[in-house]
C-alpha cells in the first residue's frame, strides 16, 4: 500500500467525545439521508447523538479511523415537527485524511469546518483497504476496543486483501481475498440479531446450506440496561456464486425452464427448516395465536385497500383467504411454529458454480422489531415468500409475463421441499393462501408507493388469490 501507516493501530475509546459530533453533524445531515441503507427517508434529520465512538486509528495520523454508533434524531411526523423520537442508530466507519486520493472520491462525506477535525476530510472508510484491514485484524485477534467486541469461532488468515462490495443493499459488505465476506449492519439495534443467531444455530446443527459465521462484532451498550448491539458477521465467501434472482432472470430471458433449480431450492429450504426445528424451540399455534395472526393480516389488508384504490375490488376475495384460516382455527386446527428465515426470496439464495444452493441473510424484515423477527412461525411463511418471488421473476425478465414458467417453478419448489421436509406445503392450502395473500397485499402497497409501474405484478397475484385458485 502506498500510504505509510502505523504498524499497530492505536486503540482507544472516545465515547462521549464531545467535539466529534460538532465536526461531523453538518456533514452527516447531508450525507446520511442519501445512503441507500438509511431507513428514515422522507423525514428530516434534526440532530445526532453518539451511542458509542471508538478511535481505531488516531485522527492526528495520516489516516484516522473512527467507529461510530450514531443515533439520528428525526421527528416522527414531518408536519408535527416537535414530537420527540429516539431515532434509529446507525453504524458508521469514518475515515479522516488531509485530502482524499481520487480513487476514494466516491467515498467522500465532506470537508470539516468545525470542531476537532476542522480542516480534514472525512469519508466512508470501508472503501479504503487500510480501514477494512484494521477491522479484519481486530476479528483475527479477538480484540476488545472500547465498547467494541470482536469474536471468532475459527482461525482467520492475516493476509487477505479487502474489497468493498459496491452493489449496496440494506447493509454494507467487504470481501476479504475471496475467502470471507463481512456484512456490516447499518441500522443497528440492541439484542440478539437473527442474522447471527440463526446461522450460528445452523452451524451447530451441521447444516451445510448456510455459510457458518466465522467471526462477529458486537458493541457493549452505553448503559447497563440494554443488551449488546450486533454490528457485523464475517462468514465464508461463496466464490463465483450467482444469486437466485439473477440466475432465474437469466434462464427466463433465454426461455429456459428453471424448475430443476427451483426443486433444489425447495430441498435446501427444507434442510434449513429441519435443522432450525432441531436447534431452536418449536411451539404450537392454537386458536388464540391464529386469531391474532388473522387480525394482523386483516388490518394490513384494510390499510392497503384504503391507500390503493385498485386493490379495493379484490378486498372481499382476499378477506375470504383470511376468514378460511380463522375458520380452521375455530374448528380446533393447530399449526407447529418454529424459527424460520423470515424474508425468503430468490435474492437471498446463492448458487455456487458446483450447483449447490446456499441461503443467506437471516436478518428478517429489517423494518420490524427484533422480538417480532425472532418469533416462531409456520414454515409455510418462508415457502409463501419464495413462491411470490418466482411470480416476480416471471414478470421481470424483460419479455411478456411468463405465468407457466412461474407455475412450474412453484410446483417444483414445493415438490423439492416435500422430498426433504417430509411434507408438501401444498397440503396446507389455506395457510399458504393466507400467507401469500398477506405478502401480495404488502407488495401492492410497496409498489403503489415506490414503483407504480410494477403494480401489475402483485395485482395479478391478487386476482388469483382473491378467487382462491392455486
Ligand atoms: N457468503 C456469501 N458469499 C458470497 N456472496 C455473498 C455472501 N453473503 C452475501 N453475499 C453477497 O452480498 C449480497 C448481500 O448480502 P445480504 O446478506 O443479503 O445483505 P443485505 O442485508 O444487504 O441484503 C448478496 O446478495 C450476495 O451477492
Ligand atoms: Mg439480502
Amino acid at each position: 500500500m502506498s500510504e505509510a501507516m502505523p504498524e499497530a493501530p492505536t486503540r482507544s475509546a472516545v465515547t462521549g467525545s464531545p467535539g466529534l459530533l460538532a465536526s461531523l453533524d453538518p456533514l452527516l445531515r447531508e450525507w446520511l439521508p442519501r445512503q441507500r441503507w438509511f431507513a428514515g427517508k422522507g423525514r428530516p434529520v434534526t440532530g445526532f447523538s453518539l451511542v458509542a465512538a471508538t478511535e481505531l486509528l488516531p485522527a492526528d495520523g495520516k489516516l484516522g479511523l473512527y467507529h461510530l454508533l450514531v443515533r439520528a434524531h428525526q421527528p416522527l411526523e414531518p408536519v408535527q415537527g416537535t414530537v420527540p423520537h429516539p431515532g434509529d442508530c446507525y453504524q458508521l466507519l469514518i475515515g479522516v485524511r488531509e485530502a482524499l486520493p481520487p480513487r476514494l472520491a466516491p467515498a467522500l462525506i465532506g470537508h470539516v469546518h468545525e470542531g476537532p477535525l476542522a480542516g480534514r476530510t472525512v469519508y466512508e472508510a470501508l472503501y479504503d483497504p487500510r480501514p477494512a484491514e484494521v477491522i479484519l485484524e481486530a476479528l483475527r485477534t479477538s480484540a476488545r476496543i472500547g465498547q467494541l467486541r470482536f469474536e471468532r469461532r475459527e482461525e482467520i488468515r492475516p493476509d487477505l486483501v479487502p474489497r468493498v462490495v459496491t452493489a449496496e443493499q440494506s447493509n454494507s459488505s467487504v470481501v476479504y481475498g475471496d475467502t470471507f465476506i463481512l456484512k456490516l449492519l447499518r441500522r443497528v439495534l440492541p439484542g440478539t440479531n437473527p442474522d447471527l443467531e440463526l446461522p450460528l444455530a445452523l452451524a451447530r446443527e451441521g447444516c451445510s446450506r448456510v455459510p457458518p459465521p466465522t467471526a462477529w462484532i458486537t458493541a457493549e451498550p452505553p448503559s447497563g440496561a440494554e443488551e449488546p448491539y450486533v454490528l457485523g458477521v464475517l462468514q465464508p465467501f461463496v466464490q463465483g456464486a450467482s444469486d437466485g434472482w439473477e440466475l432465474a432472470l437469466r434462464e427466463l430471458a433465454k426461455g429456459e425452464d428453471f424448475s430443476a433449480e427451483a426443486r433444489a431450492l425447495g430441498r435446501a429450504t427444507a434442510e434449513v427448516h429441519t435443522a432450525l426445528a432441531r436447534a431452536l424451540p418449536t411451539v404450537t399455534l392454537g386458536h388464540h395465536q391464529l386469531q391474532s395472526m388473522v387480525a394482523g393480516m386483516t388490518e394490513r389488508l384494510e390499510a392497503a385497500a384504503q391507500a390503493v384504490p385498485t386493490l379495493r375490488p379484490y378486498a372481499p376475495g382476499l378477506h375470504s383467504a383470511f376468514e378460511a384460516l380463522a375458520d380452521l382455527a375455530r374448528e380446533g386446527h393447530t399449526w407447529t411454529a418454529q424459527r424460520v428465515h423470515g424474508d425468503l426470496h430468490l435474492g437471498q439464495c446463492l448458487r455456487s458454480p458446483s450447483g449447490q444452493w446456499w441461503l443467506i441473510d437471516f436478518e428478517g424484515e429489517p423494518a420490524k422489531p427484533l422480538a417480532e423477527r425472532r418469533m416462531a412461525q409456520p414454515v409455510v411463511r418462508d415457502v409463501a415468500g419464495m413462491l411470490r418471488s418466482f411470480d416476480y421473476a416471471a414478470h421481470s425478465a424483460g419479455g411478456p409475463p411468463a405465468p407457466e414458467w412461474a407455475a412450474a417453478c412453484r410446483a417444483a419448489y414445493c415438490s423439492g421441499y416435500a422430498e426433504v421436509g417430509g411434507r408438501d406445503p401444498r397440503t396446507e392450502p389455506v395457510l399458504l393462501r393466507a400467507y401469500e395473500t398477506d405478502k401480495a397485499v404488502y407488495e401492492v402497497l410497496y409498489e403503489a408507493r415506490h414503483r407504480p409501474d410494477w403494480l401489475p405484478v402483485p395485482l395479478s397475484a391478487v386476482r388469483r388469490l382473491a378467487t382462491g385458485d392455486s
